[in-house]
C-alpha cells in the first residue's frame, strides 16, 4: 500500500451524485427505463371509520387502457399480522379517511387517474373521533414510548420539590399535526419475474423493505429485492416499507406486468404518516438564581386504531437539563386517524419546543440571562439514569452561539425594541439528540489494478452519505479518493440500518472501515502477492462490536440563537437571522454536514411559523393537504442562516467518531424562535404554530 494522502475525511466535497441529479440522469423510483410498464393510481377511502359496503368498478373498468381495478374483495392475499398500516385492500373496513382501499392499473397514467376518479364506494359509516385533547375519554398509558423507552419515569418528590420552589413556571405548550413532504413522494416501480419480486422504491433503507415484503408476500428473502438508487427526501416518512410499495407489488401480481405508483402531493397528507400533533404541560421549579430543583413535563400525543405509535415526547426533558426532583409522562389516545411516524427528531423535536420555552419563561421569571440559565443547569452527569457522557458540550455551543451571534449586550426586557414599523427580539434555546449506532455489514473488494470497490445497503436519501462514506473508506483503505468507488442502495448488497434516527454515518462508516481495515490486514498478510484475477474480498458486520458498547450517555448538542422582526401592526414574523452552534462528533464533510445542519434549521422554523395540519372534526381529515395550504418554509424565507460546529473529539462513539447530524439541526430552533418573538413583543406562544392572529389577539404575557 502506498503512504497514506491527506485524509478525505473532514474535507468539502460536493456529493458524488451531485451532477447525475442537476442533469437528470440519477433514477428515482418511477423513472427506469422499463417495457411493458403500466401506471397504479390509488383511491383513498371518503369515510373516517366504518365499512366499504359496495365497490362499483364498472364505469372505471369500463375506460380504455384501464387494466383492472384492485380491492379488498379481488387483490391478491397478504400475510396478516406484519403491520395493520400495510395489510392493505384485505378487508371491507376503514380506519381513517384516506386509506388507500383500491388501486386502478392503467396504461397510462392519465387514464389510471381517470378511472380513480370514477371508482364509486358505499360506506357504513361509524361515528368517528380524531381530535385530540387533554379531555378525550379514551386517554391511555402506553406500555412504552418509541423505540423503547419507559412510559413514564420519576425521581426525587416532584410535588414537593415544585411545591417549595421559590421560582414557578407552569405552562402548556401544543403542537400541530405536521406533515412529511419529500420532494419524491413515495413512490415504486413494482415487477414479478419468475416468482421473484423487484422494486425499485423511494425508502431510507431498502434492507427492511425488503424483509417486509418478503413477509407479506410471503417469500424467502432472496426472492425479493429492493434498488433505492436515489431517494428525494424522507425525513423519517419513508423509514420502513409504506403502502406505496405494497400497493405496486400487489398491482403487478395482479396485472402480471411492471407497475409504477407514485403518490400525490394530496396523498402524501396523512397515509404515510405525519407527526403527532401534541398538548405538553411543562412544569419547572428554582431558586432565585434559576437553579433547577423540580421539573416534570407531561405528553399526550395520538395514535390509530389500527397500531400503536408513541412518540417519545418527552424523553428530551429527562436528560437535558439537572434537577433532583424529576417525573416524565406520556399518554396517547386511539383516534380514528393514519398512524403518526417518524418526522425529524420525533419526540425530541415537539419536546425540545416546550421544554426550551420553558426555559425561557423560567429566565424571564428569575431575571437570569437565559444562556446563562441553561449554562447554570447543566448536569454533570445524565439525570436519567446517572451515566456519564460521553461528551457533553452544550455549554461550549451556547457560549460560542453566543459570542458568535452577539449575545453580550441583550437587554432581556419584551418589547422594547423598534425599528419603525418592526418590533425586534432574540432568543435561544439548547438542542440535544441521541448518538446512537446500529449492526451493519459491509464488503469492500481490493481488484489487481490497485482501485478498490465498497459495497453497502447504505441509502443516500440527500444527505451525502454516499459520498461522506466513499470518503471514510479512502482513509480507512490509506488510499487517494480517486481509487474508491462505493455502491450502496440496493438490497443485493450488504445489509445496512436505515437511513434514520441520525444513525445512518454512525452505523454505516463502522462497518465500511471494518471492512476496510480487514481488507488492508489481509494485503499487508500477503507482501508482494499481486491480488488475484477476481479481487480479494472482505465482509464483516458490526453486530458484535456495536453490541459491546460500554454503558454511556451518548448526545450530540447544539444551541440555536433567533433573531426575529415582528410588524407591529400585522403581527407578520420575519427570521432575519438563524445561528446554530454544534457539537455533534467528527464532520466528515462540512459541505453535506452544513446542508444537513441548515435544512434542519429552516424545518424548525417552518414548524414555528407555518406548519400547521388542520383538522375538520366533520369529516375527520386535514383541510389543507398541497403546498398552497400547508405552508413550509423555503430557503428564502430566512435572511441569513448559519451552521458552525465545535471540534469534537469523542473516542466513546464508533471508528469515524460521528454523533449524526441529520436531526439536531431541528431540535430547539422553534422554541428559539417563539422565545425571540416573546423578546421582540412581550406574548408569549404557547401553541405553534407562531400565527399573526396570535400575536394580534392577546395581550403581552408579562
Ligand atoms: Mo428520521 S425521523 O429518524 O428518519
Amino acid at each position: 500500500m502506498s503512504a497514506p494522502p491527506a485524509g478525505a475525511v473532514g474535507r468539502a466535497h460536493p456529493r458524488l451524485e451531485g451532477r447525475d441529479k442537476v442533469t437528470g440522469a440519477a433514477r428515482y423510483a418511477v423513472e427506469y427505463p422499463m417495457d411493458d410498464v403500466t401506471y397504479g393510481w390509488v383511491v383513498p377511502a371518503a369515510a373516517a371509520r366504518g365499512r366499504i359496503s359496495r365497490m362499483d368498478v364498472a364505469a372505471a373498468l369500463a375506460l380504455p387502457e384501464v387494466l383492472d381495478v384492485l380491492h379488498h374483495g379481488n387483490a391478491p392475499r397478504l400475510a396478516s399480522g406484519v403491520d395493520p398500516e400495510l395489510f392493505l385492500l384485505q378487508e371491507p373496513a376503514v380506519h381513517y379517511r384516506g386509506q388507500f382501499v383500491a388501486v386502478v392499473v392503467a396504461e397510462t397514467v392519465e387514464a389510471a387517474r381517470e378511472a380513480a376518479r370514477l371508482v364509486r364506494i358505499d360506506y357504513d359509516t361509524e361515528p368517528h373521533s380524531t381530535v385530540l385533547s387533554e379531555h378525550h375519554p379514551g386517554l391511555y398509558r402506553p406500555d412504552k414510548v418509541n423505540p423503547s423507552f419507559p412510559t413514564d419515569t420519576a425521581e426525587g418528590d416532584f410535588d414537593a420539590g415544585f411545591a417549595a420552589a421559590e421560582v414557578r413556571v407552569d405552562a402548556t405548550y401544543r403542537t400541530p399535526a405536521y406533515h412529511n413532504n419529500p420532494m419524491e413522494p413515495h413512490a415504486t416501480t413494482a415487477r414479478w419475474r419468475d416468482g421473484r419480486l423487484l422494486v425499485q422504491d423511494s425508502n431510507q433503507g431498502s434492507s427492511p423493505v425488503q424483509a417486509t415484503l418478503a413477509e407479506l408476500f410471503g417469500l424467502p428473502r432472496e426472492a425479493v429485492r429492493v434498488v433505492a438508487e436515489h431517494v428525494g427526501g424522507g425525513f423519517g416518512s419513508k423509514g420502513s416499507a409504506k403502502a406505496a410499495v405494497v400497493l405496486a407489488a400487489l398491482a403487478a401480481r395482479q396485472v402480471d406486468r411492471p407497475v409504477r405508483l407514485a403518490l400525490t402531493r394530496q396523498q402524501l397528507f396523512g397515509p404515510i404518516g405525519y407527526r403527532t400533533p401534541t398538548i405538553q404541560r411543562v412544569r419547572l421549579g428554582a431558586d432565585a438564581d434559576g437553579r433547577i430543583a423540580a421539573v416534570c413535563h407531561d405528553a399526550i400525543s395520538q395514535t390509530s386504531t389500527l397500531t400503536e405509535f408513541a412518540e417519545q415526547t418527552a424523553v428530551y426533558t429527562r436528560s437535558m437539563y439537572a434537577g433532583r426532583h424529576r417525573r416524565t409522562t406520556h399518554r396517547l389516545v386511539r383516534l380514528d386517524v393514519p398512524t403518526p411516524f417518524w418526522m425529524r427528531a420525533p419526540g425530541e423535536c415537539p419536546g425540545a419546543y416546550a421544554l426550551e420555552s420553558a426555559m425561557d419563561e423560567l429566565a424571564t421569571a428569575c431575571g437570569v440571562d437565559p444562556v446563562e440559565l441553561r449554562v447554570r443547569n447543566d448536569p454533570t452527569v445524565d439525570p436519567d439514569g446517572g451515566q456519564p457522557f460521553s461528551s457533553r458540550n452544550l455549554v461550549a455551543c451556547l457560549r460560542e452561539g453566543a459570542r458568535r451571534f452577539g449575545w453580550a449586550d441583550r437587554d432581556p426586557t419584551p418589547g422594547a425594541r423598534r425599528d419603525g414599523r418592526w418590533l425586534l427580539g432574540t432568543g435561544v434555546a439548547g438542542s440535544s439528540y441521541p448518538a446512537r449506532a446500529q449492526a451493519s455489514d459491509a464488503a469492500v473488494t481490493a481488484a489487481p489494478d490497485g482501485t478498490f470497490e465498497v459495497r453497502i445497503n447504505a441509502t443516500d436519501i440527500g444527505t451525502g452519505a454516499r459520498t461522506v462514506l466513499w470518503q471514510v473508506a479512502a482513509d480507512a483503505l490509506a488510499v487517494p479518493v480517486e481509487r474508491v468507488a462505493i455502491r450502496v442502495g440496493d438490497s443485493d448488497l450488504p445489509p445496512a440500518w436505515v437511513a434514520g434516527g441520525s444513525m445512518g454515518t454512525a452505523s454505516w462508516s463502522w462497518a465500511v472501515i471494518r471492512a476496510c481495515e480487514g481488507l488492508r490486514d489481509r494485503l499487508r498478510d500477503a507482501p508482494g502477492r499481486p491480488v488475484p484475477a477476481g479481487g480479494l474480498t472482505v465482509d464483516v458486520s458490526t453486530a458484535d462490536e456495536v453490541r459491546a458498547l460500554r454503558p454511556l450517555a451518548r448526545y450530540a448538542y447544539g444551541a440555536q440563537f433567533a433573531e426575529v422582526r415582528v410588524d407591529a401592526d400585522t403581527g407578520e414574523v420575519r427570521v432575519p437571522r438563524l445561528l446554530g452552534v454544534f457539537a455533534a462528533g467528527r464532520v466528515v464533510n462540512p459541505t453535506t454536514a452544513r446542508s444537513q445542519l441548515i435544512g434542519g434549521m429552516t424545518m424548525g422554523m417552518s414548524m414555528a411559523l407555518h406548519e400547521e395540519g388542520v383538522l375538520d372534526e366533520r369529516y375527520g381529515d386535514w383541510v389543507n393537504h398541497d403546498f398552497a395550504t400547508y405552508h413550509i418554509s423555503a430557503c428564502a424565507d430566512v435572511e441569513r442562516i448559519e451552521a458552525h460546529w465545535l471540534p469534537e473529539e469523542d473516542p466513546e462513539l464508533n471508528p469515524a467518531g460521528v454523533k449524526g447530524i441529520g436531526e439536531i439541526g431541528i431540535v430547539g430552533t422553534a422554541a428559539a424562535i417563539a422565545n425571540a418573538v416573546h423578546h421582540a413583543t412581550g406574548v408569549r406562544v404557547r401553541d405553534l404554530p407562531i400565527r399573526l392572529d396570535k400575536l394580534l389577539d392577546r395581550p403581552p404575557t408579562r
